[in-house]
């Protein structure tokens, strides 16, 4: 029997798709090769980027190359922008900011901000890793992960963790077509929504919401096994999430 309209369970509806076009990405640590990858790629597809530095002088002549590179591969009529500028004056002038600093200036980067960040999207792609002679390991965080210890040091801020599994070499290769998922940590339903959608502007990327912020130890440690495939078969793995 065809069940009649009103018995019949209602479709769910398909997540509203999140317009982050419009969005400034200031990237804290903006001249490293996450960085400048995430910059160059995000400014290709008509984001406007800020890369932040230690030192505003040092960022202004990335700025400018990173925006050349991606105005040789934007498609046309994308208006390319990238700018330079110190780290704090990128927190204070972009909507939503991405960190990529080492883990060993993690903290004393964040703890410096938390008042321009305040109401901003904190995206933290920072790895808590080193080598020894055995390969990658990953480093305890006090907090639990780095996520958590940005989320602790910018109460004012919705952290979101993501972009941990994206080479920097594959970013910054403007002739090699980006594929997979960028995971996304966060308890801001918003903010993470906000993030995939970034992400998904990366052509052949995904976003994928992958659990709350105290998730987020376990995909920041997963970098580590990446790099171990990485040295293993001469790659630059990603992840990629299959039935989503
Ligand atoms: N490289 C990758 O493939 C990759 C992939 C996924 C995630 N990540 C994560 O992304 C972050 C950046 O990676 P990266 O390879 O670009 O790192 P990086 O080159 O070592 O550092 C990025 C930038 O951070 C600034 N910086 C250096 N030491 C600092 C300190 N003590 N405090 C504050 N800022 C400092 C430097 O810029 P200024 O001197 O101009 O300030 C540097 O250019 C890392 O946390 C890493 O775990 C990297």
């Amino acid at each position: 029997m065809t069940p009649s309209p009103s018995t019949m369970t209602p479709p769910v509806a398909a997540p509203e798709p999140v317009d982050v076009s419009g969005l400034v990405v200031g990237i804290l640590g903006g001249t490293g090769p996450q960085g400048r990858g995430l910059g160059v790629r995000l400014a290709a597809a008509g984001q406007r980027v800020l890369l932040g530095s230690r030192d505003a002088e040092r960022s202004y002549a990335t700025a400018e190359d990173v925006a050349a590179r991606a105005s040789t591969v934007a498609a046309g009529g994308v208006e390319v922008s990238v700018r330079g500028g110190s780290n704090s004056d990128v927190a204070e002038s972009a909507d939503l900011v991405i960190v990529a600093v080492p883990f060993g200036g993690h903290a004393a980067t964040l703890a410096g901000l938390a008042a321009p960040l305040t109401g901003k999207i904190v995206v933290d792609c920072v790895v808590p890793m080193a080598f020894d002679k055995q390969g990658a390991y990953a480093l305890p965080v006090p907090e639990g992960s780095v996520a958590l210890q940005a989320a602790a040091l910018l109460p004012g801020s919705s952290v979101v963790g993501a972009f941990h599994h994206l080479s920097a070499v594959l970013l910054e290769d403007l002739a090699h077509d980006l594929e997979g998922d960028v995971l996304v940590v966060g308890d801001d339903r918003q903010a993470t929504d906000a993030v995939q959608a970034l992400a998904a502007r990366l052509p052949g990327m995904r976003g994928i919401y992958a659990g709350r912020l105290r998730s987020a130890g376990q995909v920041e440690a997963l970098t580590v096994n990446l790099v171990s495939i990485n040295r293993r078969y001469k790659v630059h793995a990603g992840v990629r999430i299959t039935d989503v």
